[in-house]
């Protein structure tokens, strides 16, 4: 069997393995801190708060021994009596404070981990935005969505809960340890030494931790995919009945989640009783050494009933600290997983000193230009071509020739990988890519439609263009008489990727948005996808009126589309091997266009004489 190796360090690649990364702490935490920074005051007054509040229980266990020895176990005197009272009262004033403290904490707690996570979000997605084209060529949308939703927030909410967590139990613990070292500090070293043994169970799963969170990530991802897949294509899956596919593929993803949580479960589980066993040798041998101690008088009952309340209570922050561990470990995935987002790199770069530009006064310029998409496969060759101001340039050839690809690199998805674009001699790298793409419009061969109102799509051309300007585009685009029939009009809310919109009036509407960009080059994908013959030619009208005064790069699959075209550029596998007008280009014998106009271009001639006969007998 023959292995696909995946391209080395392809660096717009999300990977699905573990992040590499992962267990270098330092570097992660150092490269997290700007994201607390911000909100570093609160945070701080949250950690200083959270110290108190992990008092309460050292205080309570502590209160027992003087309770135990002052008031029980003494003799009648009115000092007995006042520390009768004064002891509970002490508890329930403690209590009162502790109970604000824990408001606040929690209060700000919430606060402050919404905020980083906000922030690591935006960053993340302000990433999202800048990516190039070829972003979204290797990664699936699953995967890039559920990185970039997931993991941002994994990774900034749980850290600030677990240091507020750390802190508290850690200082908690260590005020029960100072009980116990108070009441006995032989019985204490016993206690504390098994105690800090419960820990190794927990501490011991850190790598499967990482591992299972990766995996179940990753799958997590892919199931985003069917998801996705399952909305965009539904009307293949209905078509095709294919909804047993879809089924099974979700059905293996969701069960395949399953086994590694299980798996993950089965240790997780076994660490817990794990350390239960091991802490409670340690209260046995307690127990026993700390009967013998009152037995010789080194202790009194007091004193043993405060270090057993301390021990006890001491359980509990030992063992949140190994579901403190997991879920930190958990955060150390999701952080370098977002740090590789982070280090994605967009291969469309800007040069420092970018310059501006405007308009298009001269000419656009092809020159030697190659590109290839995978290594070694060129898809444009050696490539050579002049479209001067104001010149409607048709291309036309054989599907998958590389049309597509040809006029993708001029408003710089792609950059070439041999020769360059020039507009007006200049490089197109040279230019800033906003100026760059401000000077274009593009109808793409299948159209992106936005949830939203017909006039929002439109505007996204130019959003601040006027009412007038629109109304315009509109009718130069052959929408209004549609537009009149829509109870809101141009308000009218299309579906999500415009799927309330017949084909025609989908290309419609991205011919107005294309228009009233006004910009000097039209860049226009005919959608290879015929239409029936009147919606045909009215897109035609509009794609016309597009075209108009403009420097034009179309690709051609319409007879009338290329009859409008001032020269005709023919792209065979890559390579142009034809250019002139139509004339010009019928008179080569054997000729690849007039192989293609008579292939494609001549059944249209027919129909359309057909059609126009039809009308005339008609009248
Ligand atoms: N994003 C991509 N990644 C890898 N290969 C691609 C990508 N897009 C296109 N190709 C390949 O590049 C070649 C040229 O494709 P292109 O879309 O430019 O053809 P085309 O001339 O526009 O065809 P059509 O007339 O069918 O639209 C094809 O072999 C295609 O498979
Ligand atoms: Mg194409």
């Amino acid at each position: 069997m023959e292995i696909i190796e995946p391209q080395q360090d392809d660096k717009l690649v999300l990977k699905q393995t573990q992040a590499s990364t992962s267990f270098q702490y330092k570097y992660l935490l150092v490269r997290f801190f700007p994201f607390l920074k911000p909100f570093l005051g609160r945070a701080i007054i949250n950690f200083a708060i959270s110290l108190p509040a992990g008092l309460l229980d050292a205080v309570t266990a502590f209160a027992i021994q003087p309770y135990m020895d002052k008031v029980i176990n003494a003799p009648a005197s009115p000092q007995r009596d006042l520390y009768a009272i004064l002891i509970p009262f002490a508890i329930i004033a403690f209590a009162i404070v502790q109970g604000v403290v824990k408001y606040l904490n929690v209060y700000l707690t919430n606060w402050t981990m919404k905020k980083v996570t906000n922030y690591v979000q935006k960053k993340a997605y302000e990433k999202l935005l800048t990516l190039n084209t070829r972003f979204y060529d290797v990664n699936s949308s699953g995967t890039i969505i559920s990185r970039f939703l997931t993991d941002p927030i994994i990774s900034a909410s749980t850290i600030l809960d677990q240091i507020k967590t750390i802190l508290t139990t850690g200082i908690g613990s260590i005020a029960l340890v100072c009980v116990l070292l108070y009441n006995s500090w032989k019985l204490a070293l016993v206690g504390v030494v098994v105690m800090s043994a419960a820990i190794i169970p927990a501490a011991m799963l850190r790598k499967r931790i990482l591992r299972t969170s990766n995996a179940s990530l990753a799958v997590t991802g892919d199931m985003s995919t069917n998801y996705f897949e399952t909305c965009g294509g539904n009307r293949t899956i209905t078509a095709y009945n294919l909804g047993g596919r879809q089924y099974r593929i979700f059905d293996n993803q969701i069960e395949e989640i399953f086994d590694l949580h299980m798996s993950l479960t089965k240790r997780v589980a076994l660490a817990s009783p794990s350390m239960f066993f091991i802490a409670s040798i340690g209260f046995a041998i307690v127990l026993w050494y700390g009967n013998h101690l009152i037995l010789t008088g080194d202790m009194t009952i007091g004193k043993f009933a405060s270090f057993l309340a301390a021990l006890i209570m001491l359980y509990k922050p030992m063992k949140n600290l190994g579901d403190t561990l997991t879920a930190i470990q958990q955060f150390f995935v999701s952080l370098s997983r977002v740090f590789e987002l982070f280090d994605l790199e967009s291969e469309i770069k800007e040069k420092e000193n970018a310059k501006e530009i405007t308009g298009i006064n001269d000419a656009v310029t092809f020159e030697n230009v190659n590109f290839e998409y995978v290594k070694n496969i060129p898809v444009i060759k050696n490539f050579n071509l002049t479209v001067k101001k104001g010149e409607t340039m048709a291309i036309v050839g054989n599907s998958g020739g590389g049309k597509t690809t040809l006029v993708n690199l001029l408003p710089r998805f792609y950059d070439v990988k041999g020769g360059s674009i020039k507009i007006d001699g200049t490089d197109i790298r040279d230019f800033s890519i906003n100026s760059l793409r401000g000077i274009m419009s593009i109808v793409f061969q299948d159209n992106f439609i936005f949830a939203g109102t017909i006039r929002e799509n439109i505007l996204m051309g130019r959003p601040d263009a006027t009412e007038d300007e629109l109304k315009a585009v509109v009718q130069s685009a052959h929408l209004e008489e549609f537009i009149n029939t829509l109870p809101d009009g141009l308000d009218t809310v299309v579906g999500e990727r415009g799927t309330s919109l017949s084909g025609g009036q989908r290309q419609r509407v991205a011919i107005a948005r294309a228009m009233i960009r006004q910009s000097d080059i039209v860049i226009l994908d005919e959608a290879t996808s015929a239409l029936d013959n009147e919606s045909e030619a009215i897109v035609q009208k509009a794609i016309d009126n597009l075209m108009k005064d403009k420097t034009v790069f179309v690709i051609a699959h319409r007879l009338s589309t290329i009859q409008n075209a001032d020269r005709i550029a023919v792209i065979n596998e890559g390579e142009l091997v034809e250019l002139g007008t139509h004339e010009e280009l019928m008179q080569i014998e054997g000729g690849e266009y007039k192989h293609l106009y008579e292939m494609q271009f001549k059944q249209q001639e027919k129909k359309t004489a057909e059609q126009s006969e039809q009308s005339e007998q008609a009248e």
